[in-house]
């Protein structure tokens, strides 16, 4: 036979193979989520994310000096709550010395240049466990956003670099955007999650930070899985609104939507590896189902392919090691 064109001489060895190749991972693509908690000399694992930690304080530092020393550059912080700190409108989240405006400073003490971004909802404050304020069951749009903007100005003062609002509330990035901006926190990022989908699979994200709802579901805000066209109407609203960077959520079933998402955007696209995406394949791996590290690498480059510019994952380290 006579071929012209025969597409496997690019793939005859692993040195055409990488010079031809199309996405590659580097630490510099990772945000990395950190759980924090109240306390001293505290390393918990979390049951259903094996190999995954809440840190205390003292030890978070430790943490953080690795991850720079690894050339991972940027956290994403969550605090775990303490119980008789929460109520129905998250007041504690105010509190500039609560947990997380803490552990924002512990982070900029050690890595002064570590790009800090900060979880913005009210689920860990709250007693309900939802990421907004309850009124006769209800989750009530806007005066949760006034105390998201509230929220967002007091991690911009104790030295966030972005707050990342999870919450889904309509207007919430306008709301933090025109406070942080009349406060002079002109530099403040936002990170909006901006398709964020109910998803069962932050279940063991949940069990981390003793935040699953108290009653009911999360339906009435994130969005219905089953939608597709909805996931560019809040991201354009998003950006319309103020937003920096835009994120997809989760990420492994919802490569189409990232897709959409970067085709459609001129704005830094992120994806979220949620916990259940990790605890699945830890699980998998531990039964030797599956082999942990091509599957790892498998999935990441996958988000990279479907257009993603950051990935925040809580297999970071990990990469970081198997890339020596
Ligand atoms: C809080 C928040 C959640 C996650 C990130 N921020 C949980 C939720 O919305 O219920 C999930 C992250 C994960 O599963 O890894 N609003």
């Amino acid at each position: 036979m006579y071929q012209l064109r025969r597409n496997r001489r690019l793939r005859t060895t692993e040195a055409i193979r990488s010079l031809v190749r199309e996405h590659t991972i580097t630490p510099n693509d990772f945000l990395v989520p950190l759980f924090v908690v109240e306390g001293t000399n505290v390393k918990q694992e979390i049951l259903s994310m094996p190999g995954y930690y809440r840190y205390s304080l003292d030890l978070l530092k430790n943490e953080v000096k690795e991850l720079w020393a690894m050339g991972l550059k940027a956290v994403l912080l969550f605090v775990k709550v303490p119980d008789n700190l929460k109520d129905n409108q998250g007041t504690e989240a105010l509190n500039a010395d609560g947990l997380m405006q803490r552990a924002i400073k512990t982070v900029k003490e050690v890595a002064p240049e570590m790009l800090v971004m900060t979880d913005v909802a009210l689920d860990p404050y709250s007693s309900y466990g939802h990421d907004g304020i309850v009124e006769d069951g209800y989750i009530v749009n806007d005066p949760t956003c006034a105390v998201l903007a509230k929220m967002s100005l007091s991690h911009a003062q104790a030295g966030a670099d972005f707050v990342a609002p999870s919450d889904m509330m309509d207007g919430r990035i306008l709301a933090i955007r025109e406070l942080l901006e009349s406060e002079g926190y002109k530099n403040t990022g936002i990170m909006s999650y901006s398709a964020k989908y109910a998803s069962a699979f932050y279940g063991p994200f949940r069990d981390a930070l003793d935040s699953a709802p108290g009653f009911g579901d999360k339906k009435t805000y994130q969005m219905d899985f089953a939608n597709r066209d909805e996931a560019i109407k809040e991201t354009l609203m998003d950006i319309d609104e103020g937003a920096d960077i835009v994120m997809v959520k989760p990420g492994l079933a919802y490569l189409d939507i990232l897709r959409d998402v970067s085709d459609a955007v001129d704005v830094p696209v992120a994806v979220y590896q949620v916990s259940g995406e990790y605890a699945m394949l830890k699980a998998a791996a531990e039964k030797g189902w599956l082999d942990h590290d091509a599957i790892m690498m498998e999935q990441l480059i996958a988000f990279k392919r479907a257009g993603a510019n950051i990935i925040a994952s809580y297999f970071a380290k990990d990469v970081v090691r198997l890339l020596g």
